[in-house]
């Protein structure tokens, strides 16, 4: 483990300008980092984690000036400057100094700003750096640096602990790589309205079951991802469950007065704040799969706001 103090930081830099894979914080989740342009690091984050080449990655740089390293840069980012740095991504026509691992052989790239501090001490000593999850491909993301730890093992030598994720979910993917359309790929902690509105412009939500052929736009958008080894069975907001016999877990939004028999009772917020339950989604998600359980029941948020992709990532995690 590393600390996000400045020596350590020097030391990650120095390993991530060798081509050493190295885990790190954001403010969504953590992160599995390679120099974004060395193909031979980049291998090693694809086989850290079991993913499939198919699957392209997000490019982190330190300032929005930045993202004309990578990709040409459209007229609409002026207006979406004020997400960044924050988890808010981007996907734009590439550059031909982007690899092809990175963008599993297409001609947009993936782009984010992101505002952990750590990260961007990092990624102004040796950005731009391609990142996904830092979880085992198809597995729950981590929230804190003993989660890369725990499920990455030795495939991850170096984990930089920058503590807990502040958003807790990943972050929203926008896709602006056709000038007369802007695409949701996947939603996060910056809401589609938001975006509309800062754009002016009404944002197509992509459909969440791609066909098996459109599945490659955002391959996160299959529906089996973020799983975890238990079974999950959802129920809508307020709706009471009904328990089956087993080792049960009910997985709530907030606090009820009075909840059903038959199983144990985790609470994502108290108060049914969701952005706090976001926060704890991941967290929670990994620590009821090692309890050995028969089912977990999960309460859906609110449709609104950043309920809409932690609703996104329980559908995911149920699906079977
Ligand atoms: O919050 C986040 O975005 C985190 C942190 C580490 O930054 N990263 C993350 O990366 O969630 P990953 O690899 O788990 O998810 C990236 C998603 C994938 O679903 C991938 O298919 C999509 O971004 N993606 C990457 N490049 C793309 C492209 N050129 N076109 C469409 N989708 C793309
Ligand atoms: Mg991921």
């Amino acid at each position: 483990m590393l600390s996000p103090a400045p020596e350590d930081l020097a030391r990650a830099a120095d390993l991530l300008r060798a081509g050493e894979i190295v885990a790190v914080p954001t403010e969504t989740v953590y992160g599995l980092a390679a120099d974004a342009l060395n193909p031979a690091a980049l291998a090693k984050v694809f086989a850290a984690k079991g993913r499939p080449l198919v699957d392209p990655l997000i490019v982190h740089v330190a300032d929005v000036a930045d993202i004309a390293r990578v990709a040409q840069v459209d007229p609409r980012l002026a207006r979406l400057a004020a997400f960044w740095p924050g988890p808010l991504t981007v996907v734009l026509r590439r550059l031909p100094v982007v690899p092809d691992l990175v963008t599993a052989g297409r001609d947009t790239v993936a782009v984010r700003v992101p505002a952990h501090p750590a990260f961007r001490a990092l990624l102004r000593a040796a950005g731009p750096l391609a990142a996904p999850s830092a979880n085992p491909f198809g597995y729950v993301s981590p929230t804190i640096a003993a989660h890369v730890r725990d499920s990455l093992g030795e495939r991850c030598p170096w984990i930089i602990d920058g503590g807990p994720c502040a958003h807790g979910v990943e972050s929203t993917i926008l896709d602006l790589s056709e000038p007369s359309c802007a695409r949701l790929l996947r939603p996060g902690p910056i809401p589609r309205e938001a975006l509309e509105s800062a754009l002016g412009t009404p944002i197509e939500v992509v459909l969440r079951s791609a066909p098996a052929d459109q599945a490659q736009l955002a391959p996160g958008m299959l529906d089996r991802h973020y799983s975890p080894r238990t079974s999950i069975r959802l129920f809508a907001r307020g709706a009471e469950p009904i328990i089956p016999p087993g080792r049960v877990a009910l997985l709530l939004q907030s606090r009820r007065a009075t909840t059903p028999g038959g199983a144990e009772v985790f609470l994502l917020s108290e108060s049914g704040d969701p952005a706090e339950a976001a926060r704890a989604l991941f967290a929670l998600l990994r620590q009821l799969d090692r309890r050995g359980l028969d089912l977990i029941m999960a309460e859906l948020a609110d449709e609104s706001g950043v309920g809409v992709a932690l609703n996104d990532r329980l559908r995911r995690a149920a699906a079977r």
